[in-house]
């Protein structure tokens, strides 16, 4: 038994944790007991966020007291900034001029030590600042300078706002601020256990927080949401119906990108509240395009019999969509997935170093035994 394998770890518990939890059979996740619902319609990513790294839900004083703490770090050195210019000018992908910039971070920050309150302390400088970084980059990439932070604007009004240079409307914040709460924390996925496995280490938090960047820039992970987003608008491109596109894809042998999750086995319960969000988008504004499209690949795949099989909608299926309705680019969206999940990560990270051990797994060795040396001269 001590010797089973598991491939990618499925099912493998490594950890106790009071963070979040997903019953992949009924779609259910929570945040420290709270259903995903309720804080993704009655909390503010800031609450999620005090939720997250502090245990419970804050009072509004404590509200008052942790955005402005937030608020207060929004800025970033100039330098960083000329950095990320230097990155888009060398048309580098948001999310590796994200992993790097994040990194670069650290050299400006005041602090050095390994203490969870460090972890929290340099986590909630990185979660402030990485709006400002992304925010600069996007503009900076289309000929226009950044625009600076507004202390008066929330996390999500604020991003929206240093992303256009306009203040958003109220329905656009609200959207893109449950966006960030729905994303903010899901387990151990790949990206939370890789900034674990770096915090085990007690590397500090900037290290965290990279390594989880560079895991949920792949495809198999965050990437999908760009993936989905890129699919809807190939279709519309060629003009193919949705359907027919998948069934080609399907007898292709290709996957359907937002479909199918190693832990849901029925539709993300986060799929569901964007969907909804979508749905309200595309009526108010009359353009119900990506919603139409969604719903027919959707309801194909439910015919064909492979939602039952456990390869359903998850939250990359419509979220793309919801940030497309905002007016935000497409390789713009899995930085935003990091943005919001940064979160999670120096969550996990803090509470796993309070009662920290190495995470050192093993492989089982396949390779040669007793191979006999031969000096380079002699091969
Ligand atoms: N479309 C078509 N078939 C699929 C899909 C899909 N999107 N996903 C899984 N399947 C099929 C596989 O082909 C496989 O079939 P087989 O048993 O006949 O070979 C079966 O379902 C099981 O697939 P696995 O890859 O073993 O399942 P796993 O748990 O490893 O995969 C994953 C999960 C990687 C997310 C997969 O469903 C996938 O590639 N989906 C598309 C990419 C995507 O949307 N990723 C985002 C995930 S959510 C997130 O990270 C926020």
């Amino acid at each position: 038994m001590a010797d089973e394998l598991k491939r990618g770890l499925e099912g493998v518990l490594v950890a106790e944790s009071d963070l979040s939890y997903v019953d992949g059979e009924v779609g259910k996740l929570v945040y420290r007991g709270y259903d995903i619902e309720d804080l993704a319609r009655g909390a503010s990513y800031e609450e999620v966020l005090y939720l997250l790294w502090h245990g419970s839900l804050p009072t509004a004083a404590e509200l008052d007291a942790f955005t402005a703490d937030l608020v207060a770090e929004r800025d970033v050195d100039d330098d960083v900034i000329e950095t990320v210019r230097a990155l888009a000018d060398a048309g580098e992908r948001p999310m590796a001029a994200l992993r790097t910039a994040t990194s670069m971070l650290s050299a400006y920050d005041p602090d050095d030590g390994d203490s969870e309150e460090t972890t929290l302390t340099q986590g909630r400088r990185i979660t402030a600042k990485i709006p400002t970084v992304l925010a600069a980059f996007e503009r900076v990439r289309q000929g226009n300078e950044p625009v600076a932070p507004d202390p008066d604007l929330s996390h999500a009004g604020n991003f929206l706002y240093m992303l256009t240079g306009t203040e958003p409307d109220p329905v656009s914040e609200e959207t893109f601020d449950m966006a960030l709460t729905l994303h903010a924390d899901h387990g151990l996925n790949a990206s939370t256990f890789t900034a674990m496995v770096i915090g085990s280490t007690m590397a500090d938090v900037y290290s965290g927080v990279t390594g989880g960047i560079g895991a949920l820039s792949g495809p198999l992970h965050g990437g999908a949401n760009q993936d989905v987003m890129e699919v809807l608008h190939e279709i519309d491109a060629s003009s193919k119906d949705p359907v027919q596109w998948v069934k080609d894809t399907r007898d292709d042998g290709g996957r359907i990108p937002g479909f199918g999750h190693r832990v849901y086995k029925v539709k993300d319960p986060r799929a569901k509240i964007l969907e909804e969000k979508l749905r309200d988008l595309s009526e108010s504004s009359g353009d119900t395009k990506w919603l139409d499209y969604t719903t027919a690949i959707e309801e194909h795949l439910t015919d064909q019999g492979l939602v039952e099989k456990g390869i359903a909608p998850n939250v990359d299926f419509y979220s793309g969509s919801v940030y497309d309705s905002l007016g935000i680019p497409v390789d713009m969206y899995t930085p935003i997935f990091a943005m919001s999940r940064a979160g999670g990560w120096i969550a996990h990270v803090a509470e796993y170093q309070e009662d920290n051990r190495l995470i050192r797994p093993r492989a089982r060795y396949t390779g040669p035994e007793n191979a006999e040396f031969v000096p380079i001269d002699e091969r």
